[in-house]
């Protein structure tokens, strides 16, 4: 019997978001997809998430914007973007030949920025989901992130999703006292699905200089040192909401992303280990495939959770 990857994003959705198997890009570190399309056949992914895009072109933050830790890398990259209008004129058109479900990452310091940049969306060939950053800094609310608190996510998410009839992955911070509280949230506002999660705040010092080594000071922190949070937040949430979860945080090998799947996670995301590796979105594919035919296991939702029960 051939092994049967597929999995539903978003059930609740019409037409849904159906991904031929579990492997997703994380968002801003496979920049539009295209950039990849020459090293392997980006098309035999599940899905491809674009870099985090807001209403107008951004610069980003001052230099330097990568700082490599113990096991994992810092940024602060400030979602430097092109902006909406030019993704839509330049990369969708790119994206709508393409065999790969393409969804678009948006972000916002406004709420209303957020329903703006899906209203945008809609409706544009080439794009199949909106996945909503909520790990940015609310202006109105005082700097906090949208998604440290269960109002602000959840106000957020109903502004999408009445915007839009495309499918809304929600994106969580795990810089937050209580993310489950956060996923129930969004869960009750009417997200499709969950995605989480995004970077750990964290800085480094430049002890010759005296100064943050980021030219932002504060950073990202990403990669396999943050994989067993996020594995804990993924099994978490798993067990509070309904939802199809996506799981990303370090993940850099198969078994990494079957730890996900099985703790909860219907999807994954490889993020950081792209950097290193290229084709490690590809790898991981192939692994759980293999992993899945060693232990003889038909279909891949057979495995969502099983460590949990
Ligand atoms: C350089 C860089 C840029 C990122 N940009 C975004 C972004 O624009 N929007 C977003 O939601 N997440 C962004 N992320 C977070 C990743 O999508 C992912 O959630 C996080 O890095 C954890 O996964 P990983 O450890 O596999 O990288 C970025 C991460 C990195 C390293």
């Amino acid at each position: 019997m051939p092994t049967n990857l597929s999995v539903q994003l978003a059930p609740k959705n019409k037409p849904g978001l159906l991904l031929v198997n579990p492997v997703m890009t994380a968002s801003g570190t496979f920049g539009y997809g295209t950039e990849y399309s020459h090293l392997f056949d980006i098309q035999k992914l599940g899905a491809i998430v674009c870099k985090g895009t807001t209403l107008e072109p951004r610069e980003g933050s001052p230099h330097p914007r990568l700082a490599e830790t113990a096991c994992g890398l810092l940024n602060s990259i400030g979602l430097q973007n092109i902006g909406v209008n030019a993704l839509i004129k330049e990369k969708s058109p790119i994206w709508a030949s393409w065999r790969v479900p393409v969804i678009v990452n948006i972000a916002g310091e406004k709420i209303n920025d957020y329903a703006q940049l899906a209203d945008k969306l809609e409706g544009v060939a080439g794009i199949s989901a909106i996945e909503v950053n909520i790990g940015c800094p609310n202006i109105k609310g005082g700097g906090a992130e949208f998604g440290a608190n269960p109002k602000s996510a959840a106000e957020v998410t109903t502004a999408v999703k009445k915007a839009t009839s495309l499918p809304i992955l929600v994106k969580l911070t795990p810089n937050t006292s209580n993310i489950v509280e956060i996923a129930m949230a969004v869960a009750e506002a009417g997200a499709d699905a969950i995605s989480l999660i995004n970077t750990l705040k964290g800085m480094a010092i430049d002890i010759t200089r005296r100064r943050p080594l980021l030219g932002n000071i504060t950073g990202g922190l990403s990669g396999p040192a943050i994989k067993p949070v996020a594995l804990h937040m993924v099994y978490e949430v798993a067990g509070a909401v309904e939802l199809p979860i996506i799981g990303c945080g370090g993940i850099t090998t198969a078994s990494d992303a079957i730890e996900f799947i099985m703790a909860g996670a219907s999807a994954i995301q490889v993020g950081t280990a792209s950097f290193t590796n290229p084709g490690a979105p590809l790898d991981v594919l192939e692994g759980i495939e293999q992993f899945m035919k060693q232990e003889g296991i038909n279909n891949l939702t057979d495995l969502v959770g099983v460590a949990r029960r």
